[in-house]
C-alpha cells in the first residue's frame, strides 16, 4: 500500500509528522529516503516533539545512533557515513532493530543490507529547490505490520 502526499509548507509538513507521531508503536521501524536537505531529520525532530520526547532531536550524523526518552523510546539512525556492512556489527544494529519495545527511524536505510527489517512503513521526500518548501512525500507500508488502509492518512 503506497501513499503520495504534497506538502506546501513547514507548518503542513509538522501536520504530517503529527499523524504519523500517532500511528507510532513499539516496535514499528520508519525507513526515511530522500536527498540531503529533504527533511527526514526534520521530520525525526517533529515526530519527537509530539512524543513528548526530553531533548531535541538533532542529526546523528557524526554519532550515526542516538536514543531519545520519549512517550515511547525512539532510536534515530543516520546511516550515512557507515563505511561499510561489516561496520553495522559495532555499532550493536542489529540489538536495536530487534528490540520490541523501540521505535527506531532509519536514515539511508539502503545501507542496513540484509539488516533490513520486513515490516516497516518506508518514507520517501523528494523537494524541488525552486519551491523552498514544498515537498513530495510517498509513504509505503511493508509487511503484516503496515497492512492497513494508508487511505485514511490525511494532512
Ligand atoms: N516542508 C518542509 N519539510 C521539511 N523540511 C523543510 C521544509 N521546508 C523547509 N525545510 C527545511 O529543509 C531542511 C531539511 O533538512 P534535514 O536536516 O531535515 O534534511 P535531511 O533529509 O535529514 O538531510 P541529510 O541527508 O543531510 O541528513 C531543514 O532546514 C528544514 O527547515
Ligand atoms: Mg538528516
Amino acid at each position: 500500500m503506497m501513499k503520495l502526499f504534497d506538502v506546501h509548507s513547514l507548518d503542513e509538513f509538522s501536520r504530517f509528522s503529527e499523524w504519523v507521531s500517532q500511528q507510532l508503536r513499539p516496535g514499528d521501524r520508519v525507513l526515511l529516503s530522500g536527498d540531503m536537505g529533504s527533511g527526514k531529520t526534520t521530520f525525526v525532530a517533529q515526530v519527537a516533539k509530539f512524543l513528548h520526547s526530553r531533548s531535541l532531536v538533532t542529526s546523528p550524523t557524526f554519532t550515526l545512533i542516538q536514543r531519545y526518552e520519549a512517550d515511547l523510546p525512539l532510536v534515530h539512525m543516520d546511516l550515512y557515513r557507515l563505511e561499510s556492512e561489516q561496520s553495522l556489527l559495532g555499532l550493536d544494529i542489529e540489538a536495536y532493530l530487534s528490540d520490541p519495545r523501540t521505535v527506531v527511524f532509519i536514515e539511508w536505510p539502503e545501507r542496513l543490507g540484509r539488516l533490513r527489517p520486513e515490516d516497516f512503513l518506508k518514507i520517501e521526500f523528494s523537494y524541488l529547490p525552486a519551491f523552498s518548501e514544498y515537498r513530495k512525500i510517498s509513504v509505503l507500508g511493508a509487511g503484516e505490520r503496515w497492512n492497513v488502509n494508508l487511505e485514511l492518512f490525511k494532512i
